[in-house]
């Protein structure tokens, strides 16, 4: 029996290893005839337009999960026009019914569990796991930025001077947010932005990555279900030239959210800022090349537990994912064989069987970064383990989990985003100029501690310049309410998803 962890806020539903009622009801939705469509949907309106994307599953091509109709630039205006007039009367609603709103979408979206876990898994290729953690997640968004309001948005802080005489402090939305998403977490942190936009009072024009409409899709619909008016939240399919472009070129834009690579955050920062009007809030959060520090004290079958679940969960697709694990030379000889072992465990597979450790990649142009990589460490670096790929691997997307040895960070000049780890030995007496190269990296999202030293541990967490630093577990699978998600550089701009600071930087604050 495996009970999930990440519970904090989502129904409590046990996974048995085998055949459960849940299970099936996921599969009910997975016959091979079931397909979902995408639409814009403005205004309410599900809207055809003639560029339509067929979507393909990631771990079987040949499986039809879809199809997506595009916006263009007519549609993102007309979107972003009908939000802007909507935007008065919902920012005037109470903050409390914006909360209900949320929180009956997190009741929708627990009614809707199987299906949503099916369209996750199908089009984003996550394993059944992975998918049922990232409903729970958007849950758990819903669920937490609902007390978030009421609390900080429902009535004014009142703060009172020496001679009595009261101030009132209020938070309101700014205008048409727009929110832009990834496909590595396609229902969570898509659901995360929107509520959160809309929390805070906004209006919301959203875009979710070009991989993964479907689920947005659905995600939308049900907003709309949960009492979000139809003119106050509108959907926009498509890539960064159809949709992108025009919605950061809009003059009405009041502040956007960003989930994705640091260089499409800079391009949105660059189009925002030349359109001529107010600055406005960009909440970006972006790569990382994200380390772990590994010292003498560790205990080895821990570091290794912890380094291959970091590199290698989700295929290795998550922004919080260990990149680069640094080993105390010392103690290297014995832990660089025990990650190898550990890694020929790795089932890479199709995503809905249990027994799957590692599924597909997101799609063909993700593998062929992934595989040139593999074929440069392999002359660069040093092989250290390679998991097996099944035979039938060609039908989708799959890369193996695989590890070098490289003798410094400096030799990556970018984040390889999937299951490749790199590994380098230090000496104890460089640990703070190893410190200071992740640092120069200029990235700073996640970074993993392992060692029994409470002095090393506080002074790697002093010197570091990371937004979220684990010490002696791994460093993926951040909860919301509890783990505050996000990083500093070139990795974002903060605040942190899940967190008390996040909702009012979508906000305006007024004092009377
Ligand atoms: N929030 C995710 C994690 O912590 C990454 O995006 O793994």
């Amino acid at each position: 029996m495996f009970v999930d962890r990440k519970n904090s806020y989502g129904p409590n539903i046990e996974i048995e290893s085998e055949w459960t009622p849940f299970k099936a009801s996921v599969d009910a939705f997975m016959g091979a005839d079931t397909t979902w469509t995408a639409h814009p949907i403005v205004g309410g309106e599900n809207l055809e337009t003639d560029k339509v994307r067929e979507v393909n599953s990631p771990y079987d091509h040949s499986l039809n999960v879809g199809k997506v109709y595009w916006s263009n630039t007519e549609i993102v205006n007309k979107a972003i026009d009908t939000a802007d007039a909507a935007f008065p009367a919902w920012s005037k609603t109470p903050a409390t019914d914006r909360a209900a709103c949320l929180e009956r979408m997190a009741e929708l979206m627990e009614e809707n569990y199987a299906e949503l876990v099916a369209i996750c898994h199908r089009e984003a290729g996550k394993t059944i796991q992975d998918s049922i953690d990232e409903v729970r997640e958007a849950v758990d968004f819903c669920n937490y930025y609902a007390q978030q309001v009421r609390q900080n948005f429902a009535a004014p802080k009142v703060f009172t001077n020496f001679q009595g005489k009261t101030q009132q402090s209020q938070l309101t939305g700014r205008g048409v947010f727009a929110c832009i998403s990834p496909w590595n977490f396609p229902l969570a942190i898509f659901t995360g932005q929107v509520v959160a936009a809309l929390a805070a009072g906004n209006a919301v024009v959203c875009k979710a990555a070009e991989q993964t409409s479907l689920i947005a899709f659905r995600a939308v619909q049900m907003l709309h279900e949960a009492g979000i008016p139809k003119d106050v939240l509108h959907f926009l399919p498509g890539n960064g030239a159809t949709v992108g472009a025009p919605m950061t070129q809009h003059k009405r834009i009041a502040g956007l959210a960003f989930t994705g690579s640091t260089g499409t955050a800079q391009l949105i920062n660059r189009t925002l800022a030349s359109r001529g009007v107010a600055p406005v809030p960009v909440i970006a959060e972006t790569g990382g090349q994200n380390a772990m520090l590994v010292d003498s004290t560790s205990l080895p079958e821990q570091v290794v537990r912890d380094a291959v679940r970091s590199a290698f969960a989700s295929a290795g697709q998550r922004c919080s994912a260990l990149r680069v694990l640094f080993v105390q030379a010392d103690i290297a000889d014995r832990v660089i064989p025990m990650i190898a072992g550990a890694m020929k465990e790795q089932t890479v597979g199709l995503p809905y069987l249990h027994s799957t450790d590692v599924g597909p990649v997101i799609d063909e142009k993700a593998q062929k970064m992934l595989l040139d990589h593999i074929e440069v460490m392999k002359k660069e670096g040093r092989l250290i383990a390679q998991a097996e790929l099944p035979e039938w691997a060609d039908k989708g997307t799959f890369v193996a989990p695989t590890a070098f040895e490289i003798s410094s960070i400096d030799q990556l000049k970018d984040e390889k985003f999937g299951p490749i780890m790199h590994v380098v030995r230090y000496k104890a007496k460089d640990l703070d100029k190893i410190i200071d190269t992740i640092n120069n990296s200029g990235f700073g999202l996640t970074m993993g501690v392992h060692s029994r030293n409470e002095t090393t541990c506080a002074h790697i967490a002093n010197r570091a310049r990371v937004g979220n630093l684990y010490i002696n577990r791994d460093q993926v699978g951040a909860v919301v309410g509890v783990q505050p998600f996000g990083g500093q550089g070139l990795s974002g701009t903060g605040p942190k998803a899940g967190g008390p600071h996040y909702l009012p930087r979508f906000a305006k604050e007024q004092l009377v």
